[in-house]
Order: C-alpha cells, then sequence, then structure tokens
C-alpha cells in the first residue's frame, strides 16, 4: 500500500531514477505521485493526483533537464489514498518547517488525530488531511541539530506503521528512513543508494540490498548507511544479493503484466516444483519447513490464512490436506481470523499463504498465532518479506516477481506449493507410497498441463468476445473446484469490472438463481472431480433458467460439452490438479474481457497489490 523511493548519489540527478522506481512501484497504489528534491537552495516539492505518468508530465514542464543536474537527493511516493480524498494536497511529500523538511509515508499513523489535535494547540497549520503530515511536524519539533535524533524522537511517539523517508534542508545530503510494518528496503551501489518499498524500484542500480527490520531506523548518505535502533543503539544488518535481474520485471513483449504473469506459469511452476519432488520416498523434500516428521506426525489441525487470491488457495489447501493427510483443515480470512480471539495452540499448524509477504491482516494472524504456541509457518513469493521472517518456516513459491495487481502465477504456485505440502505431510500419517508416488507423477505433470491451457489462448479469447459485454456473471463448482470458481469470479472483477459471484454449485438454487436470466453467463467448472455429474445436474438447471453456460471441461468430455452453451477443454488431470487447471483457463478469459471492456488490466481502479493497512 503506496511505494516509497529515495536516491542519493554522489553525481546522478535523482529525479530520474525516482520517476523510474515510482513507475515499478505502481502496483502499490497509484492515485496521486510526487516527488521532493534536494539541492543547495533548499527542497523542491512536486505532485500531482493520477498515476505516475501524470507526474512525469508535471516534472517534464516545472523542471527543465538543465536543472535537474543540482539535484542528487530526492524522495518520492505513489499513493494509495487511506486518510483523506486522492487529492494534490493529500499526496505525498509532505512538508513542515516551512518548506525544509519532506517526508513520505507508507503505513498508518492510529493516534495521528490526538498528535495532529496537540500540533494544531501549538500553533502548527496543516497542509492535507493525512496521517503523514504530522510525522512531518513532529520531527521538525524534535529537531535540534541531530536529524536522525529528530526522526526516532517523533517515531517514538507514533503508534502504527511506517515505512518512511525523510531528507531536510538543514541536513544536507542526509535521507532519513525508517520501518515498522511496511516494507522499506536499502540498495547500495557503487556511487547510488536507493532506498524502495520493494526491490523492483532498485534492481535496476544494484542488486546488493540491505532488508531494515521493524524498528530499524537509518540514516543515508552518498557515502553509507547508518542503521540504528530508535533508542540510537548501532544495528547491524547485513547486504544480501538478489537472485535476480531486471528483465524479470519486464514486460518483455506482452501487452501487459498479467498476460505475462499467466504465460510465465509453466516456467514459474517449475521453479517451484523443481528440487522438491523424491520419487525414491514418494514424498516431497520442503527443507525450510523445518520440521521433522515427528513434529509433523504430532500436527493435529492445520489452519490456513489469507487474503484475496492466497485465501482462495487456501481453500484449495483444504481438500488437499484431508484428503492426503486426514487433517481437519480451516482456511480462514486472514483479519476475521486475528479478531477472532482463535482458538490455536501447539498441536495446531498455521501456515500463512500470502504472495507479497506484507498483507497486514495476514501478518497479524502470524504473529497472533505465535503468541498463542501454534506452529506457523508462511508460504510466500517474495523473497524476505515479513511474513516469511516472521513465520521463520516456511516454502517460498520461487514463481519470480508478480507485477500485475491481479495475481495470477502466485496462486497457481501456491496451490502446487500447498500440495507438495500435503503430500509430505500425508507421507507422515497414512498415504501409502502408491498414492505418494502417483501424486509425484501428477505433481511433475504440472508445466506441461499448463502450457496446453496456455497453447487453447485463442478459442478462449473467441468465448471471452461472445460474453465480454456482460454486466453479470455466476461462476459455480463442487468440492475443490469451488475455490477455483471463487478466484475466476475475483479475477473477473478485479480486471474487467464484471459484477461476478462465485458459489458452491450444489447452493446456487438456494437463492441466486433467481437472478438467472439470458444476460446472466455462468461460468460452470467441470473438470473430473468427484461430484461433476452432479455438477451437470447444476447445469441444466441454469439452461432451463435461459442463462447461457460456458464449461471448462476436460478435452473429450463429449457429455460436459453437449451440456453447455460454450466447452474450453483443459487437458485430463488428477483431481488435485484441476484446480490449477481450471483458473489458468479462468484467468485467460477474465484478461480477455477485461482487454476487449478496454480496463486497465495491470492497475485496476481502487485496488493495490500489497495491502499494508487493515
Ligand atoms: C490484495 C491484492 C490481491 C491479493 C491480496 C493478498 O488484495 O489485490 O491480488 O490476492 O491482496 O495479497 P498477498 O500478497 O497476501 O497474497
Amino acid at each position: 500500500m503506496c511505494g516509497i523511493v529515495g536516491f542519493t548519489s554522489l553525481d546522478t540527478p535523482a529525479v530520474g531514477p525516482l520517476v523510474n522506481g515510482l513507475r515499478r512501484l505502481e502496483y502499490r497504489g497509484y492515485d496521486s505521485a510526487g516527488v521532493a528534491l534536494e539541492s543547495a537552495d533548499g527542497i523542491r516539492v512536486f505532485k500531482q493526483t493520477g498515476r505516475v505518468a501524470e507526474l512525469d508530465k508535471l516534472l517534464a514542464k516545472e523542471l527543465p533537464n538543465d536543472e535537474r543536474g543540482k539535484y542528487t537527493i530526492g524522495i518520492a511516493h505513489t499513493r494509495w489514498a487511506t486518510h483523506g480524498l486522492p487529492t494534490q494536497a493529500n499526496a505525498h511529500p509532505h512538508t513542515a518547517d516551512g518548506g525544509r523538511l519532506a517526508i513520505v509515508h507508507n503505513g498508518i499513523i492510529e493516534n495521528y488525530a490526538s498528535l495532529r489535535a496537540g500540533l494544531e494547540k501549538r500553533g502548527v497549520k496543516f497542509a492535507s488531511q493525512t496521517d503523514t503530515e504530522v510525522l512531518a511536524h513532529l520531527i521538525a519539533i524534535f529537531d535540534k541539530g541531530d536529524f536522525l535524533s529528530a526522526a526516532s524522537e517523533a517515531l517514538k511517539r507514533v503508534e502504527g506503521t511506517y515505512g518512511m523517508a525523510a531528507i531536510s534542508a538543514r541536513h544536507p545530503g542526509e535521507m532519513i528512513v525508517a520501518r515498522k510494518g511496511s516494507p522499506l528496503v536499502i540498495g547500495v551501489g557503487e556511487k547510488d543508494i536507493v532506498v524502495a518499498s520493494d526491490v523492483s524500484a532498485i534492481v535496476a542500480y544494484t542488486r546488493q540490498v540491505i532488508y531494515l527490520k521493524d524498528g530499524d531506523i537509518a540514516c543515508i548518505t552518498p557515502e553509507g548507511v547508518e542503521i540504528h535502533s530508535l533508542d540510537n543503539a548501532p544495528v547491524t544488518r547485513e547486504v544480501q544479493e538478489v537472485d535476480w535481474d531486471i528483465g524479470a520485471i519486464e514486460k518483455g513483449g506482452y501487452e501487459h503484466f498479467m498476460l505475462k504473469e499467466i504465460y510465465e506459469q509453466p516456467e514459474a511452476l517449475a521453479n517451484t516444483i523443481r528440487g522438491r519432488l523424491d520419487p525414491s520416498g514418494a514424498t516431497a523434500f520442503l527443507s525450510g519447513l523445518s520440521l521433522t516428521p515427528r513434529e509433523l506426525a504430532a500436527v493435529r489441525r492445520v489452519v490456513i490464512v489469507g487474503c484475496g487470491t492466497s485465501l482462495h488457495a487456501g481453500m484449495v489447501g483444504k481438500y488437499l490436506f484431508e484428503k492426503l493427510a486426514d487433517l481437519p483443515t480451516s482456511p480462514e480470512q486472514a483479519a476475521e481470523f486475528r479478531y477472532s480471539n482463535p482458538i490455536v495452540g501447539p498441536d495446531d499448524w498455521v501456515i500463512a499463504m500470502s504472495q507479497s509477504g506484507e498483507t497486514a491482516d495476514t501478518l497479524a494472524a502470524v504473529r497472533e498465532s505465535i503468541r498463542k504456541g501454534a506452529l506457523v509457518s508462511g508460504l510466500c513469493n517474495v523473497v524476505g518479506s515479513t511474513i516469511a521472517r516472521e513465520a521463520g518456516r516456511g516454502v517460498y513459491l520461487h514463481a519470480g516477481p508478480e507485477i500485475s495487481v491481479a495475481s495470477t502465477k502466485a496462486f497457481t504456485a501456491q496451490v502446487t506449493a500447498l500440495l507438495m505440502t500435503a503430500l509430505k505431510l500425508g507421507r507422515t500419517r497414512r498415504l501409502s507410497f502408491e498414492d505418494g508416488a502417483r501424486l509425484v507423477g501428477e505433481i511433475e505433470k504440472i508445466p506441461d498441463v499448463v502450457r496446453e491451457i496456455l497453447a487453447g489462448n485463442d478459442a478462449i479469447a473467441k468465448v471471452a468476445e461472445k460474453y465480454a459485454s456482460a454486466g453479470d456473471m455466476f461462476f459455480i463448482g463442487r468440492g475443490i473446484l469451488y475455490p477455483a470458481a471463487l478466484e475466476g469470479a475475483l479475477k473477473i472483477k478485479e480486471v474487467a469490472y464484471v459484477h461476478a459471484e462465485g458459489y458452491q454449485a450444489a447452493e446456487l438454487k438456494h437463492g441466486p438463481i433467481a437472478l438467472l436470466s439470458e444476460k446472466t453467463p455462468v461460468v460452470a467448472l467441470l473438470a473430473d472431480i468427484p461430484g461433476k455429474e452432479k455438477t451437470l445436474g447444476n447445469v441444466q438447471e441454469c439452461r432451463a433458467r435461459n442463462a447461457p453456460v460456458i464449461g471448462i471441461a476436460t478435452k473429450g468430455d463429449d457429455v460436459a460439452a453437449a451440456a453447455v452453451t460454450d466447452a474450453l477443454a483443459i487437458p485430463k488431470t488428477s483431481p488435485e490438479i484441476a484446480p490449477i487447471a481450471s483458473v489458468v483457463a479462468l484467468q485467460l478469459f477474465a484478461y480477455h474481457v477485461a482487454r476487449l471492456r478496454g480496463c486497465e488490466i495491470d492497475q485496476p481502479r481502487n485496488l493495490a497489490k500489497s495491502v499494508t493497512v487493515e
């Protein structure tokens, strides 16, 4: 939620790297953007509502190229509004001290109202409705000549979360950055230092990075980075190397990141699987779990927490864990879980699903579960992310960076990782060698299954064309395909702005069927799983109400093809793989509907990829 960039260099103008960094972070929010630049003459702020492109236009008009060279230090921000409308006044950076201090912030200052009231009593005038501006004024008030101490004192009074960067004309050449609950990474180049909410804004300059931890505050100059705790004790954080490069976050010839990421799935899933299957033991190696067979055998219940697409993957996990490991499993929406005073303890294994590893509600669920003594693991894509670190053990997806706000490859990688986890857990229990060996074979085939579905893209695009103008859609599935129906509905809501609802196939007749007509297409998930015949019965019920039905069915299943209005074929798989296969087809369907409706596919309105507020 909100993206932050900071840049300082011995000789490179800051404005280009700052704006480029913002473009990389736009997935975190895109309702307004701004930069603050420092030179010997003081600080200049430029901000604009709308996307980073609008800010770039403003800079082109107001900051001529020959003036840019003198600004070699600056901070920048792309916003996802929390406090205050997305106006120019509320856009970051915010200033204090008569424009001498500028700050960008990501997160929420929960006690901002009382802090603001106190500051107003002292005569401070506010220019915005944001919580961030409070922090700017507090730092200015505590500034008695040492910028780092001033920021530390201010941050000690703040309740809530922050990733922040500040510059001050009173302390030329210094940038203060700090984090608590919102990510912040420092890239250390030879002549430049880049700070950002995530490494995607850094890898163009360097792959050497320092991940700040909660409670860290750093003073950055072009010469180096000094990290402290808020109590001013020096802290050492190791420099790590990012294991991917800029190519991974470029569109590489695709029109949209979403399409690129859909097409990356065979390779991404091969990476999720690589080195993790053990045919000789008919099980999986998942060393990051750091759990002995004895510890796994002692688990009595699994709870899977997550939000959005990650929650849907977790719901697939329920079927996998219950079927393969005979373990009662509850998928839980992370915010509901954490506020329910959850009943978890040492016999429970809580698995936190998160592509970004930064989702605030999922992180809070992890902390609550750790407090209650449960066994906790993360299942994250972003290496070094907060959830991955705090859970302390887990499975990385290795699906590569996901840029499109709507998640695609992370879902299929999550389900694949859960399947391997369920296999491993199952083999500590009653899953036989033969069944384990069958699954190992099925998992190995996943990349090829996905490849085959992608080869059918044109047929999916054709069907999408037929239904692109629908205002409402239903997605139905049963059993392990019910979460896939939810995910199909979510994708089309997110990227195509079509009102869509995912339902258990059997539940449709208990109310929603009243909404069916020839104008409400129903997407039915008809892959070969137990209960498919029943779903075919539900399809008949829809057609009897004149609703057109799009069936996602196994290639060669003539019965299913004859039952629906339009059939999209997916390869024959075992039931455990069916959600992956079905969702890949639904991702392409949503993508094409969105494209035909002229939507902004990679950055849908009102959304953000990484939701670091509750
Ligand atoms: C946001 C994104 C969704 C994502 C969800 C969970 O709502 O827009 O695409 O599924 O957060 O994100 P996570 O990073 O925890 O998987």
